[in-house]
């Protein structure tokens, strides 16, 4: 694909659609919006774009369009396949200033949001109603919803409540032409057409850049327990998760975190006391959810009773408050201790539950076959697992040449599994040339068609997903 390199009139049109002050060229920006979370990927747009308004993206859209020019929309750069990243330049779309949660409907539970509500800002506003939006990205307190519906977010809490997908009801996107469309309806209930909505969700910016989001919402749970059970062997805290499921209960959330990821954070993060025996060789995070204190209650004693069939070590209960904040961040600080610690590549495998411990085992032999240490934690009760290799020793050719063959294998690892490449991250740009592991020739295809009708000059967020695609 020949995209324009941006010239000074596409510039000064800019200066036209856009205040000036929201048109930004100087370096220090272009770079900071050059990367997200991807492991040290840096690929700055030409020129990054602010708009505050739909019909400020349509403009630009449709300038772009005519002219050639790659939009790549940016949200909160916390993303972990590099889906942000403009790697054929152009103009980076931040939609920071889209931030507005627009209306809290209490009588229909649902709510409508701009793309750039930061998503812990957006739990905290409807939890003060007494209302729930349950999916939590890690970096749920920095991430923004219009990424989270690019990406299709999941979280701890996806185990019972479902991922960003399904809380979705109606969205607002700009087509790459610059027509506003609305994807659906604000009904639970749709089988009116082509589910656009769905098509929308986790699309990661290449179909269309969403505007707007009508939100459904749950009624905020009173109660909650969580407990931290530790494992002396790691293939059986991943068989109990199963097994927790088999006997009855759902919990609001099932981590897993082996003894690496405990120890990274705790040496990560100083405020964090949990006393882990030298024999433990993993944890689960177990959370459950609900109105009445004694039906948690009993959901933990099925739950412990489980456990101990699998070799558990002392339960600890978190007491209160206080104590949950520091066993959630011994979990959702793991990512950010690993990449402290090493350069790092993350795979966000995602298999059927009861294959957990087949995929675990697996990576474990891949990695000593291929001389790679791996620190896997993840959201077990979906059987998604998160891999991230650690570079540490590993040569040149080991981490740019063997490495990717070792990836490889994982990934066929979890087609075989029925699993898939990515539960929750996307696949963007740093997994997308392993999609043929997931698809064949007639799946892409079809893929590259729906893209191919909806941005038939390829400008949105080119180069990400779809393999090959034109370059
Ligand atoms: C987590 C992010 C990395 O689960 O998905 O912490
Ligand atoms: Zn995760």
């Amino acid at each position: 694909m020949n995209y324009k390199k941006l010239q000074q009139e596409d510039i000064a049109m800019f200066e036209t659609l856009l205040e000036p002050a929201r048109v930004l060229l100087d370096d220090e920006t272009r770079n900071a919006y050059g990367h997200d979370e991807t492991e040290d990927l840096v690929h700055p747009p030409e020129v990054v774009l602010k708009p505050i308004n739909t019909a400020e993206v349509s403009a630009i859209l449709k300038y772009c369009n005519t002219q050639c020019i790659p939009v790549t929309p940016i949200g909160g750069r916390t993303g972990l396949s590099g889906g942000a990243l403009c790697v054929y330049g152009g103009v980076g779309l931040s939609m920071e200033k889209m931030n507005h949660l627009v209306e809290i409907d209490e009588l229909n539970l649902q709510v409508t949001v701009q793309p750039a509500v930061i998503t812990q800002v957006l739990q905290e506003t409807v939890a003060a109603k007494g209302l729930y939006y349950p999916p939590d990205p890690s970096s749920r307190g920095s991430c923004s919803i219009g990424g989270n519906l690019a990406e299709n977010a999941g979280g701890p809490r996806a185990v019972k409540y479902g991922v960003t997908k399904d809380f979705v009801l109606n969205l607002e996107v700009v087509m790459a032409n610059g027509d506003v469309i609305k994807t659906g309806a604000n009904t639970l209930k749709n089988s009116t057409g082509y589910n656009l909505t769905q098509l929308m969700v986790g699309s990661e910016g290449t179909l269309g850049v969403i505007t707007q989001a009508v939100l459904k919402l749950v009624p905020l749970p009173k109660h909650n327990l969580l407990m931290l059970v530790p494992f002396y062997d790691a293939a059986k805290a991943c068989e109990a998760v199963s097994a927790i499921f088999r006997a009855g209960i759902i919990p609001s959330a099932l981590e897993f975190m082996e003894r690496d990821a405990i120890d990274w954070v705790l040496r990560f993060v100083d405020d964090v006391h949990v006393p882990v025996e030298p024999s433990i060789q993993a944890h689960l995070l177990i959370e459950v959810d609900g109105n009445h204190v004694d039906a948690l209650m009993a959901d933990c004693e099925v739950i412990s009773n489980v456990v101990q069939e699998y070799g558990c070590g002392e339960i600890l209960f978190a007491d209160d408050e206080a104590q949950k904040n520091q066993l959630w961040k011994l979990r959702r600080k793991v990512a950010e201790a690993v990449k402290s610690n090493s350069v790092y590549k993350e795979e966000d495998t995602v298999v059927p539950r009861y294959q957990l411990p087949m995929l675990l085992k697996g990576v474990k032999e891949i990695g000593a076959r291929f001389g790679f240490q791996s620190v896997c934690y993840g959201h077990a009760g979906d059987g998604n697992l998160h891999i991230n290799i650690i570079r540490g020793e590993l040569t040149e050719t080991q981490w740019n040449d063997e490495l990717p063959v070792a990836i490889r294998e994982i990934f066929k690892l979890c087609v075989q599994l029925g699993g898939t490449l990515s539960g929750e991250h996307g696949i963007g740009l740093v997994q997308r040339d392993y999609m043929d592991i997931a698809f064949g020739a007639a799946e892409l295809s079809l893929m590259r068609q729906i893209k191919d009708v909806m941005d038939p000059h390829q400008i949105l967020n080119p180069g990400k997903i779809i393999p090959d695609l034109n370059f």
